[in-house]
């Protein structure tokens, strides 16, 4: 009797620390967010991607108004192998304006002769427009019941401060992400 009811225990918590373990986390909503100051250049100083991703250093964004619900995105990188910048255009907006903070960015790939659009969440935790910037983005793949997530952290600067760097990190490791996913991307192109 003992013995079932902790088995029957171990394997509650273990249901419930798979369930935790693999719920995306809430975003932050920022209430007053203004896309129109975080327009402009950034450049990834750390990052965590989830997807198949070129091999691309130096990679940064600009972001350029639209009009009021859009923006242009053109992300830039350079391939080392190829020996050549490589860019590809998309745009984002703001689906809930109740979460000004929460964006879709949505990408033109090109399979085949088709360019198919594919968006993805792009949901700012924390910026102060002139220094620094960290994105997150979450979702659970339907076939495999875990989570899909990608972390960036950005600064207006090849290079960020050591004191902005370990907030942000402070801020992704006390919402559930493990920091030591992180990777430093590499930003010593011309
Ligand atoms: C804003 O730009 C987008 C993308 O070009 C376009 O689809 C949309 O209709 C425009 N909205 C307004 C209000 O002009
Ligand atoms: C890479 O390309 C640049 C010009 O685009 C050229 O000057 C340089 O020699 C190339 N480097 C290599 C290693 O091929
Ligand atoms: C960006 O770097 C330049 C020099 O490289 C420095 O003068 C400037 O203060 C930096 N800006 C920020 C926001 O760190």
């Amino acid at each position: 009797m003992k013995i079932i009811a902790l088995f029957v225990l171990l394997s509650f918590i273990g249901i419930i620390n798979a369930e935790t373990s693999e719920e995306c986390p809430l975003s932050p909503v920022i209430g007053n967010f203004d896309v129109t100051k975080y327009v402009g250049q950034w450049y990834e100083i750390e990052k965590f991607t989830s997807g198949f991703e070129r091999n691309l250093i130096c990679i940064n964004a600009i972001y350029t108004p639209i009009n009021e619900s859009f923006i242009q995105v053109q992300n830039f990188g350079f391939d080392p192998v190829k020996n050549e910048t490589s860019s590809i255009k998309g745009y984002a907006f703001v689906p809930n304006q109740e979460k000004p903070n929460h964006l879709i960015v949505v990408f033109k790939i090109k399979m085949g002769d088709l360019l198919v659009e594919r968006p993805g969440k792009y949901d700012v935790w924390a910026t102060d427009y002139e220094t620094y910037s960290l994105v997150y983005s979450c979702r659970k793949d339907e076939s495999t019941n875990k989570k899909v997530e990608n972390a960036f952290i950005l600064s207006r600067n090849k290079t960020l401060d050591s004191i902005n760097l370990a907030n942000l990190k402070k801020m992704l490791s006390s919402n559930g992400f493990d920091v030591s996913k992180l990777i430093i991307a590499q930003q010593d192109c011309e």
